[in-house]
């Protein structure tokens, strides 16, 4: 039994390791996946800013570098040919003009690194402001990118 399941481990692990291609509908399912885990954690950062729920410095630091993160992942989130195959609210502009497109991801991923970068120190306002920045870059993106 070992010895098969051995075997079978070394056959696995000799096989040539070929890219991985993903099919359109699982880009998709990726990306909206991103984003809902991003809007995740946002969702507690709008609380806290706001004031309606209590400043926690620390879980403000560990939300925004999550973000951080995440929005690095989008990269590869819009490949080409992934504007359809499952439903999606990405619009076709994305791949039609894709240096602004690109543009705008960038500046959602710089964005969110000024926003990590702050939330690690201990000035509220500084963070708050630099969400309410961060917050502009999705939208930016969206007004253009995202179907209603
Ligand atoms: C560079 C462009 C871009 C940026 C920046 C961006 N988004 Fe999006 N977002 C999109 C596109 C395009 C879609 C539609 C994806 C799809 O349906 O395939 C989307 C979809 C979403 C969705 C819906 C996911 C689903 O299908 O359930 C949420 C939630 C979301 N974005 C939140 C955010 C938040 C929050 C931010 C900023 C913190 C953000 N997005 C930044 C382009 C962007």
């Amino acid at each position: 039994m070992l010895r098969r399941l051995l075997a079978v481990l070394m056959l696995v692990c000799s096989a040539p390791s070929a890219a991985p291609t993903p099919q359109p509908a699982e880009i998709i399912a990726y990306r909206q996946s991103l984003f809902r885990v991003i809007r995740w954690n946002v969702g507690y950062l709008v609380e806290m800013a706001s004031g309606r729920a209590e400043w926690n410095a620390a879980d403000f630091a560990r939300r925004a570098a999550r973000v951080a993160a995440l929005s690095r992942q989008l990269d590869e989130a819009f490949v080409p040919g992934s504007d359809s195959g499952a439903l999606t609210d990405a619009k076709p502009e994305i791949w039609t003009d894709p240096e602004d497109f690109a543009g705008r991801l960038r500046d959602f991923q710089a964005q969110a690194r000024a926003l990590a970068r702050v939330a690690r120190g201990d000035d509220i306002d500084a963070a708050k402001a630099e969400f309410g920045k961060t917050m502009r870059t999705c939208k930016a993106c969206h007004d253009r990118y995202r179907a209603e």
